[in-house]
């Protein structure tokens, strides 16, 4: 990869308990990469996502972030270097409006960018138009753009999203990957997203790693992502 590295994840260990569930997860990504982590239910793809964050302790392995071991750093540390993370289930706070969504947001960073919010409107012009409404009364798909704007106000630069279409619908769905993109091209952030939705994993990924029981089972490259038929088969839709 010729990309100034920006996630390297090597060997990487976890388990709920005495249950191990990461048995050894490798991943590569450079700047600016858009790679999707796919695989069937249960094989560890949140676990990955929560280990990268530092919400699940790594037993062993390692994961940098452009170069820097983060292994052990605790969730805000990782949160200040950098990762944005935009959950399985979204989880915005329901009570508060979608302004104190990202004003919160903005004060847990440190180091946000004061024009972030204003760029947050521009990639996600219905959060603008419904500011002042509290983020429960959004619609799925809503909370899924105020939950990436949420990220976004910290000014990441490796975003991870865990399955950003569930529950969504598909012309919305659409949009979100457009600003995704749009993201990745303007402001050159680096993207990992878990999906099992093969339209959305066609759309944006540019390379794809499968997981099943805790590893790394494959890769599929730009190449092979032109077909479908790799990525169903290992979804086994
Ligand atoms: N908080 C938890 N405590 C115990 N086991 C869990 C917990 N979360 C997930 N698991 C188990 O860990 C495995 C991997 O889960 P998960 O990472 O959520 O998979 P995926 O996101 O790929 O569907 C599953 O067997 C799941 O039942
Ligand atoms: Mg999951």
């Amino acid at each position: 990869m010729s990309a100034e590295p920006v996630l390297d994840v090597v060997g990487l260990h976890a388990a709920y308990g005495s249950t191990p569930v990461l048995r050894g997860i490798d991943m590569h990504l450079g700047k600016g990469e858009i790679v999707s982590l796919i695989g069937r239910n249960g094989v560890g793809k949140t676990t990955t996502m929560r280990c990268l964050i530092g919400l699940v302790r790594a037993t062993a392995g390692h994961i940098r972030l452009r170069g820097q071991a983060i292994t052990h750093l605790p969730p805000a540390d990782r949160a200040r270097l950098g990762i944005g993370y935009i959950p399985q289930g979204r989880q915005v706070f329901p009570r508060m409006t979608v302004e104190e969504n990202l004003r919160v947001s903005q004060l847990a960073g440190g180091k946000s960018d004061p024009q972030m919010m204003e760029r947050v409107f521009a990639y996600f012009p219905i959060l603008k138009e419904r500011r002042r409404q509290s983020a429960g009364t959004l619609s799925g798909g809503e909370q899924q753009q105020l939950a990436i704007g949420r990220a976004m106000v910290g000014n990441p630069l490796l975003l991870l999203l865990d399955e950003p279409s569930e529950g969504i619908q598909p012309s919305i769905v659409r949009m979100i990957c457009e600003a995704l993109k749009s993201i990745r091209d303007q402001l050159g952030v680096t993207i990992l997203f878990v999906e099992q939705n093969l339209d959305t994993i066609m759309e944006i990924s540019e390379r794809c790693y499968v997981a099943d029981k805790g590893t790394i089972v494959a890769e599929i490259g730009r190449q092979e992502l032109h077909t479908s038929e790799a990525v169903r088969r290992h979804l086994l839709i």
